[in-house]
């Protein structure tokens, strides 16, 4: 049942404030601002290092988590998409842990990464959100997602409930090696616990903005995302719903990586989508927007109200979010990200929730 909206899509987007808050009520106590114990199957406390894998959106959530679980609990993360990992031949150390992230907990992939760790002797995690799936059942430990169904074939809701559950298990892991400390802790849930409320503030209000900049981008040929830090795997996840359901190619790249051949593409026909929050790479994420204006690119900036009153350039759009901690940034910089590339969609005319040649579920290799 889609209720009042044209699309699962659409439905699902705006559900996240509320299923959000479902899957972080399960990892996080908000009366002490602490993370809940993360149970007996992973000792994220004696592990030297983390392996990821997923697929698709889900290893997009899997980048961004190993910012996390790198800064936060000074754990060295080695990730790549599954249909590569199973191959590779990576060394991998039987005390280390492994994360598989999947919605579905069936991608053929991402069970082929799976079995190969546990062959290893690995301890497997699964970030999953169905439950019962094989993922799930061939894991030491469930951290469920708890985003209810998503039938949507483009992930939304699945994607920020990955990522808030990664950022629970990334405190816990660094609260129990030792290099968060109890007020850091405090602080880190203490923003987890604001996202639904500024995630349904910025639904709210968005909408026409984005309407806007969605018809003139269903005009473009190709489109290019640039972020730094947790924004880049951001960038990377615009483009990769843009193109699944607008059909319109889009790339995203590292903003410090443009100069090393992306730039050659820029024209006046290129809108470069430049995910930056006013964070410590702020600055040098403008000055590679610089880059961009210079030669003739049209720039829409999403930043916060911070970034875009310092922001000096004459970018051709400006998308202005509410200012907030580090920690919650790619999820609530999710939300236009999402939008734009639904209303993209919308306005091409595509077939939103079952885009071509796509399937939820990729029970095949
Ligand atoms: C993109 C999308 C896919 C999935 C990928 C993994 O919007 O939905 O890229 O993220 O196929 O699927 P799961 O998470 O079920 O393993």
């Amino acid at each position: 049942d889609k209720g009042n909206h044209r699309h699962f899509m659409e439905k699902e987007i705006y559900e996240q404030p509320e299923v959000i808050a479902h899957a972080l009520g399960h990892y996080v106590n908000f009366i002490q601002n602490r993370v809940t114990p993360l149970g007996d199957g992973i000792d994220f406390a004696k592990v030297p290092s983390l392996a990821i894998s997923a697929c698709g959106t889900a290893y997009l959530a899997g980048l961004i988590g190993k910012y996390w679980f790198e800064r936060y609990a000074r754990l060295p993360v080695e990730i790549d998409v599954a249909s590569e990992f199973r191959y590779r031949e990576i060394p991998l150390s039987p005390q280390s842990a492994a994360l598989f992230i999947s919605q579905s907990g069936e991608t053929a992939d991402t069970l082929a990464s799976l079995r190969y760790c546990k062959e290893h002797g690995l301890k497997i995690g699964a970030v999953v959100n169905a439950r019962e799936s094989t993922i799930a059942r061939e894991s030491d430990a469930v951290f469920p997602i708890l985003a209810g169904p998503e039938i949507g074939v483009a992930s939304t809701k699945a994607f920020t409930c990955q990522l808030a559950v990664l950022a629970a298990l990334a405190i816990g892991a660094g609260r129990a090696r030792g290099t968060v400390s109890e007020e850091e802790e405090q602080a880190l849930v203490h923003s987890l616990a604001e996202m639904p409320r500024i995630m349904g503030e910025v639904l709210n209000s968005i909408q026409p903005k984005i309407e806007h900049l969605s018809r003139e981008l269903s005009k473009c040929r190709d489109v290019l995302y640039l972020g730094r830090g947790t924004s880049f795997p951001l960038a990377m996840e615009g483009a990769l719903k843009l193109k699944e359901i607008s059909y319109i190619h889009a790339e995203g790249y590292a903003a410090g990586e443009l100069k090393h051949g992306p730039i050659a593409l820029i024209d006046e026909n290129m809108p470069v989508i430049v995910i930056a929050p006013h964070d410590r790479f702020f600055d040098k994420t403008v000055s590679n927007m610089q880059e961009v204006a210079a030669r003739g690119g049209r720039i829409i900036l999403i930043t916060d109200a911070r970034g875009a009153a310092v922001s000096t350039l004459d970018t051709m759009h400006t998308i202005v979010l509410p200012e907030v901690d580090e920690i919650i940034a790619p999820m609530i910089f999710s939300l236009p990200v999402q939008l734009l590339a639904y209303h993209t969609a919308v306005f091409m005319g595509t077939d939103v929730d079952q885009p071509r040649n796509l399937a939820k579920s990729v029970t095949v290799e």
